[in-house]
């Protein structure tokens, strides 16, 4: 069934993003809805940041159409990374600066300042409010994501992108940033994020795309998929236990091979 312009956050059509003559995405194209939190996974070097950074504008793709709340990325980049937030895979901010500093700043370039109150309100929300005074570095990895997920949705965007925002935390810091991504459903916006971790695109997407060698090579609901391909043989031979899992799907559509 065609979706309606105006219930898709994110439309990306035909995407081909090559570095010299590397093929990093080969003809991609998925929707992304209002109030979906949808999920890119794929084996190392299947193509998810090269998708990512071609939304974000941060990369120029070599075809295809990319629409960012009714604006295209290659036509109007301004206008559509306005409604966008973004977390990178690896985010390194201003050196010289500590975490209060940094929201001051992100604030100041989003157009939406936070007062030193609501910054220590802020801090205390992701359990940092004795971390005020530290430069960004001397964060542990968890902690710096929980900053730069706070900095990527300072604007309150549409859509969020986020890159492997979970790799890396601690079950309880990441069971707190499920329900930060949730919360950004609730509002009616819609998250794209990447993740290695089977249990996280089953716990939290509405829906994922499978990519591998740059290409889309299913898109449902986990529990969709699963259905559909618990009785392929691929899927059978890796499962363990006797009970298929998004897991089982994902190395059977994949392959068992680790990635070069
Ligand atoms: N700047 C670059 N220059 C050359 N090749 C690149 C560059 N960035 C990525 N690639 C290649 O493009 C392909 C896709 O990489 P990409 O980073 O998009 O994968 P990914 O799915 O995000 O992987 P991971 O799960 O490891 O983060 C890989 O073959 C990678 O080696
Ligand atoms: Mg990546």
């Amino acid at each position: 069934m065609a979706v309606e312009q105006d219930k898709y956050i994110l439309k990306v059509e035909g995407l081909h993003v090559n570095y010299g003559n590397v093929v990093a995405v080969n003809n991609v194209g998925f929707d992304v809805l209002q109030g979906e939190i949808f999920g890119l996974l794929g084996p190392n070097g299947a193509g998810k940041t090269s998708t990512l950074s071609a939304i974000e504008g941060l990369i120029k793709f070599k075809e295809g159409t990319i629409i960012v709340n009714g604006q295209s990325v290659s036509e109007k980049p301004l206008h559509a990374r306005a409604s966008m937030g973004v977390q990178l895979q690896s985010t390194s901010f201003q050196p010289e600066l500590n975490v209060v500093q940094i929201l001051q700043l992100f604030s100041g370039i989003y157009g939406v300042p936070m007062s030193k109150d609501k910054i220590k309100d802020t801090l205390k929300d992701i359990g940092l409010e004795d971390a005020s005074a530290k430069k960004f570095s001397q964060l542990s990895g968890g902690q710096q994501q929980r900053v730069s997920l706070v900095i990527a949705t300072i604007h309150n965007p549409r859509l969020v992108l986020l890159d492997e925002p979970t790799t890396g935390l601690d079950p309880q810091a990441r069971r707190q940033l499920w329900g930060r991504i949730e919360a950004i459903r609730e509002r009616g916006h819609a998250v794209l994020l990447t993740t290695h971790s089977m249990e996280e695109a089953e716990s939290v997407c509405d829906r994922i795309a499978i990519i591998d060698h740059g290409r889309v090579i299913a898109v449902d609901t986990p529990q969709a998929l699963i259905d559909k391909h618990r009785d392929d043989p691929e899927v059978i031979a890796v499962s363990r236990r006797g009970k298929i899992t998004l897991e089982d799907v994902f190395i059977g559509l994949t392959g068992s091979a680790v990635r070069a």
